[in-house]
């Protein structure tokens, strides 16, 4: 496998595209993500920094935010007076001298295996001397405390005299919105600066401090809101400087003094310098590609995406933190505004649960320290146990917004997922089953997943609803995974999943009876399981309304969904815009166009175990919902390829399985969904090592317990190999193709 298929390059700068470019060029430590903006700024840049925890709700706003922290990334250049910047074209007429300089050559590359960033321009000044300026950044995952740059100058022709600049910036906002408060401490001298910024009002502290290291005498100025450290020094032709820039920061969730903290860490770091920094960065690194990797022989365009989506669930994931979790958009941008949803638990968690589990650990630990919110929510909605909020934050409380931000005719539209997206709290239950299964982490299991599983059970429990002329139970006013349809009455996915979730419920009460009777029992008391509520479980699994249509062989999405007009999707290929924005909302939802994976979701999760009437063939059931909901899906969510990419290749439809893949595997590189500028969409990515681990190669767990394959590879791909934990054991896989 050649190296190349580590790197995504920007041959060529293009300012249309440098939103995209940012959040694609994100580099994280798991502590904090950077977006990829440059050093020394362009107009319209959007440089982000994003702090795990680190969240603000200004009053007036309809919801708290993930902060956008002070800016560590500046380094400006002047070569011979002439500010370095990527200048592209110029009059013609000052082409051999233009005033502002003229960038000469580009190019830039993210390197996933080991998480550098790198950049190189040759760069003309006024002058006419000409250097080529290689920038590189990484945030270190050895001690995700530290940020490390260099900055490599040489002159290329010419005898340049260099000044540089480089500092942290707090004059930030998160598009416009100012989350710190006036109050800021800004220093620098010599060749260090630091900057102390606490949000307002939630109170969270953040320090950094920075060191310019290099040979040249260093000044340090703060001016307004920056401080910074310059440096100056002549260059020979061909000859080369290397400087370097190292950054520590710590926040007040970490310590109680976090630019102290941050300035005894950065002279730690100062001392051990860019290489070796960077030496122990990449160990880290090979740690995690080992078990992370998914090895394609035989498309080397797919490696490349699968290696970028992979790289996108490693950077976002807490290492050490069980108080955070990744939001939908990961560290890489303000979409969603940093709120964590279900894309956490059913997209990143998987991957993560086969390939680093103690990430997954933390992810899940997330909910558990949340709790508290989602009692709270139940109970102000008059439900018993734990119902987790639909976008959760620092509190652990429901932070969806209840309106949009303001359409172009300025109206506002009711967001009702906050409500009626209730079957989150299933998907987190689904992710501590898997990760039980695979890890066998008892542990986790007895003191914080079992309390879960079976409080938010008790939350269904008391939600379902008794309709006595059917005798049977009905759940209402629902949003299932496709949110085209709100508020709707039984949704197969949603009742289907909570059945399935209190049957999961009693069935690991019986197995703590037996294998842990004292957690059993502090349970039992603890989320009062009385027999009464444990008899009313097994009435409603036993009577749970699961809408299907015996004539057709198929799951109903919800009873009154084939009423609806029909829009048969396909028609509309090829599009670039979603089925919804081409027809509009409001035909939309009186429509059977699906936004994404809903029938196919639960078939995605639950494989077999569907629940289809007896004497019908569940592989048939399958196919027929995949004849039925397949050509009705919009994918209007970056969610929905990936699932229907796992789905297909389980169902042996080749074509389909592969040409899902590829759209999900490009959501983010392709940009297909014109909203990457926001961030990278943290599904997609989890969607994708799952689609390939559990959809193509077919990786499951035995009725004995074993792992076993049962792969369906795209007919063109020779070879897959990949890493996996079970049980506490690296285990190893090559999956040959047989066709
Ligand atoms: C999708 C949801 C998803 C959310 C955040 C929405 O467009 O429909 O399923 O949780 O985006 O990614």
């Amino acid at each position: 496998m050649t190296k190349r298929l580590w790197d995504i390059t920007e041959l060529y700068f293009d300012p249309k595209r440098q939103h995209h470019y940012e959040t694609l060029f994100t580099i994280g430590s798991g502590y904090l993500g950077t977006r990829g903006a440059f050093e020394e700024s362009y107009p319209g840049d959007t440089p982000a920094t994003l702090i795990h925890g680190i969240y603000n709700h200004i009053p007036g706003a309809l919801v708290p935010e993930l902060v956008n922290a002070p800016n560590w990334l500046p380094i400006n250049v002047t070569v011979d007076g002439t500010p370095f910047q990527v200048i592209l074209n110029v009059d013609k007429a000052d082409f051999m001298t233009p005033p502002n300089g003229l960038a000469l050559g580009y190019s830039r590359s993210l390197h996933m295996d080991t998480g550098l960033l790198q950049r190189e321009v040759l760069f003309r000044a006024a002058s006419g001397n000409i250097v080529r300026l290689t920038f590189s950044r990484f945030a270190s995952l050895h001690d995700q405390h530290v940020m490390a740059q260099r900055l490599t100058v040489t002159a290329v022709d010419g005898s340049p005299a260099i000044t540089i600049s480089a500092g942290i910036d707090t004059h930030v906002t998160n598009a416009g919105a100012r989350h710190w408060s006036a109050d800021r401490q800004i220093k620098a001298s010599g060749s260090r600066c630091a900057v102390q910024v606490t949000t307002e009002p939630s109170g969270y502290t953040v320090g950094m401090a920075a060191a310019l290291i290099s040979d040249y005498p260093t000044h340090g100025i703060t001016e307004g809101l920056r401080a910074s450290m310059t440096i100056s020094f002549t260059l020979q032709q061909e000859e080369s400087r290397i400087i370097d820039k190292l950054t520590a920061i710590y926040t007040s969730r970490d310590v109680i003094n976090p630019l102290e903290t941050a300035e005894a860490k950065l002279e730690e770091a100062a001392v051990i310098g860019y290489q070796m920094l960077f030496d122990a960065h990449c160990h880290e690194w090979e740690k995690y590609w080992t078990t992370a990797d998914i090895r394609i022989d035989g498309d080397e365009e797919i490696q490349r995406a699968v290696r970028f989506t992979t790289y996108h669930i490693l950077i976002p994931t807490p290492r050490y933190d069980e108080r955070a979790s990744v939001g939908a958009k990961t560290l890489s941008g303000l979409g969603y505004k940093g709120h964590v949803f279900w894309d956490t638990e059913l997209f990143l968690v998987p991957p993560l649960i086969l390939s680093q589990p103690h990430l997954a650990r933390n992810l899940l630990m997330y909910r558990y320290h949340n709790l508290h919110g989602a009692r709270n929510k139940a109970k102000a909605n008059g439900y018993q146990g734990a119902m987790f909020p639909w976008e959760s934050t620092d509190t652990g409380e429901e932070t969806t917004p209840q309106w949009s931000d303001p359409q172009p005719d300025g109206t506002r539209i009711r967001i009702w997922t906050g409500d009626s997206e209730q079957h989150i709290s299933t998907d987190i239950t689904y992710a501590i089953l898997k990760y039980w299964r695979w890890t066998n982490d008892r542990e986790f299991l007895l003191k914080h997943g079992a309390e879960i599983v079976l409080d938010t059970a008790a939350f269904w429990g008391s939600r379902v609803e008794y309709n006595a002329e059917q005798n049977r139970y009905e759940v209402s006013q629902q949003i299932g995974p496709d949110e085209y349809h709100e508020n709707i009455d039984n949704s197969v996915f949603v009742n289907r999943m909570a059945q399935w979730h209190l049957q999961t419920a009693l069935d690991l009460l019986e197995w703590l009876r037996a294998n842990a009777p004292a957690d059993a029992d502090r349970l039992t008391t603890a989320l009062d399981l009385t027999p009464k509520r444990l008899t009313h479980w097994r009435d409603v699994i036993a009577k749970m309304y699961i809408p299907f249509d015996r004539e057709q062989g198929i799951h109903i999405q919800f009873p009154g969904f084939f009423e609806m007009e029909y829009i048969p999707v396909p028609k509309y290929h090829p599009r670039t815009r979603s089925v919804q924005e081409i027809i509009g909302h409001a035909r939309t939802i009186q429509s059977q166009v699906i936004k994404q994976a809903d029938v196919v979701m639960m078939m995605a999760l639950l494989g077999e175990d569907l629940s289809v009437p007896a004497g019908l063939d569940v592989r048939q059931v399958m196919i027929n919902n995949w004849n039925t909901y397949f050509p009705r899906t919009d994918h209007g969510s970056s969610l929905s390829p990936a699932m229907h990419a796992w789905v297909a290749a389980r169902l042996h439809l080749n074509d389909e399985a592969y040409e899902m893949l590829h759209h999900a595997a490009h959501i983010d590189l392709q940009d297909n969904k014109g909203n990457v500028r926001d961030g990278i969409h943290a599904a997609a990515c989890g969607g994708v090592w799952q689609a390939i681990i559990f959809g193509f190669c077919g990786l499951h767990i035995d009725a004995n317990g074993e792992l076993a394959l049962d792969p369906h590879l795209p007919a063109h791909w020779r070879e897959v190999n990949f890493n996996v934990y079970y049980r506490g054991e690296q285990r190893t896989f090559s999956v040959k193709n047989s066709v």
